[in-house]
């Protein structure tokens, strides 16, 4: 009793030394919250909220990495849609699921990303998650308690919520080189020098597949010369797998960075979201996974995930986790899922070369070479923030201000209202 009352009181002072809580005033008038100021909309997803208030039939919303089909209207995998039938079909009782969620769907979860006859699979600790971010909150939780460094490396530039993600876990938000706004492609050689300078046994974010916002992947024998520079600093690597399949089309192909830190012996962390490949956006559904030394290190992870999930949300929600255990575990309906990701990534393809051939066609004189060089949802445009906002305030056309553009909301009707308008911004 004494103890846990211990923990608690080094809890409560952590939070307030981080500024957790800032100093509340007493009351005033008549509410006890008039010191509660407006915040600002979320920088992506308060895109969309602006983005529906427009009135302009030409409007374009760019912002959300969100698939579209070339209608511009959402996407629902007819894979999904058949799994989702036969998990109504079996008219399944509503308890709850356990606290890390169902074994089968952690099962299926982590061998989609690791392969199927991967030797880590006995001495994994996976719980399901409240899609990709879910995962990076348990995944903080666990290394803010025990982790020794309390720093987090991550790309410059990240996912916009993978700052406030760390700090709500009282992690320390930390920076290495990633991207080269001057040829829009990787920093190699910056990224490898500041992963050499890093203190040991360091906590380091990486991008799994399709980085997000850049678009900019390591190639395989650069993340090969990553996994020996993060093994010899002694580093620790935790995956961010949002985007596995849109990268290239190819569910495996994207699981490479994966499994090749697994096979080169690394022990990872690895969050992944089915949000985007299996288009299940709304019903949430993801996984937190550690990979430990034996398969007793692993049950001992995962009894102490299961003590973070419990007061943060009991248990996870079990309608999309039931559909994709089904997907994943029936043959066809998995065959049939491949082609619905490959008929998205292709979509995107083809979406960049006709982005890219209107510019030109138009006569912009800039190097756009990298709308199709870079993969995945996203295109890192390389457009500064005033030509943002005049791509907003004259042409209804919305993204995040740091320029980049989720793919997936162009279509071959707007793309030449885009290129169009990107050209008269740039010129
Ligand atoms: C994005 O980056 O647009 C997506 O990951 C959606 C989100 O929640 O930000």
């Amino acid at each position: 009793m004494a103890s846990s009352l211990n923990k608690l009181r080094i809890s409560t002072k952590l939070l307030q030394n981080s500024n957790y809580f800032e100093t509340i005033p007493q009351r005033f008038g008549s509410s006890w919250f008039t010191h509660v100021e407006m915040g600002p909309p979320d920088a992506i997803l308060g895109i969309t909220e602006a983005y529906k208030k427009d009135t302009n039939p030409k409007k374009i919303n760019l912002g959300v990495g969100a698939y579209r089909d070339d209608n511009g209207n959402p996407f629902v995998l007819p894979s999904v849609l058949a799994a989702d039938r036969q998990v109504c079909d079996a008219c399944l009782n509503k308890e709850y699921a356990p606290i890390s969620g169902t074994p089968e769907f952690c099962k299926a979860a982590i061998k989609l990303a690791l392969g199927d006859d991967s030797k880590a699979l006995d001495r994994v600790a996976t719980v399901q998650s409240i899609s990709g971010t879910g995962a990076l909150r348990i995944g903080n939780a666990f290394f803010s308690k025990f982790f020794k460094s309390k720093d987090l490396y991550m790309p410059t530039p990240t996912w916009g919520n993978h700052v406030p993600l760390a700090t709500h876990s009282l992690l320390t938000p930390k920076q290495y080189k990633y991207y080269n706004p001057n040829n829009c492609s990787l920093d190699f050689a910056g990224l490898c020098e500041n992963l050499s300078q890093l203190p040991e046994h360091s906590l380091v974010l990486l991008h799994a597949c399709a980085h997000n916002p850049t678009g900019v992947d390591p190639n395989l024998e650069q993340w090969k010369e990553l996994s020996q520079l993060i093994k010899k600093k002694k580093l620790f690597p935790y995956f961010d797998m949002a985007y596995q399949g849109f990268a290239s089309g190819d569910i495996v192909k994207d699981a490479a960075a994966v499994r090749l830190f697994i096979n080169d012996g690394h022990l990872i962390a690895l969050c992944q979201s089915f949000a985007k490949n299996m288009g299940l956006y709304g019903e949430r559904v993801g996984a937190f996974s550690i990979v430990g030394e034996s398969p007793e290190e692993a049950a001992r992870i995962l009894s102490q995930l299961k003590i973070l999930i419990r007061p943060m949300y009991s248990n996870p929600p079990i309608h999309g986790a039931r559909i994709v255990t089904t997907i994943l575990t029936d043959k066809k309906l998995y065959q049939q899922w491949l082609g619905d990701v490959k008929t998205m990534a292709d979509r995107i393809i083809n979406c960049r070369e006709q982005l890219k051939s209107n510019l030109k066609k138009i006569g912009s004189k800039h190097n756009w070479d990298h709308i199709t060089d870079q993969i995945g949802m996203f295109c890192y445009t390389g457009m500064k923030p005033d030509q943002v906002e005049r791509l907003t305030k004259d042409y209804s056309i919305y993204l995040t201000k740091d320029g980049r553009i989720s793919m997936a909301g162009v279509t071959s009707k707007n793309v030449e209202y885009l290129a169009n308008a990107m050209h008269e911004v740039t010129k």
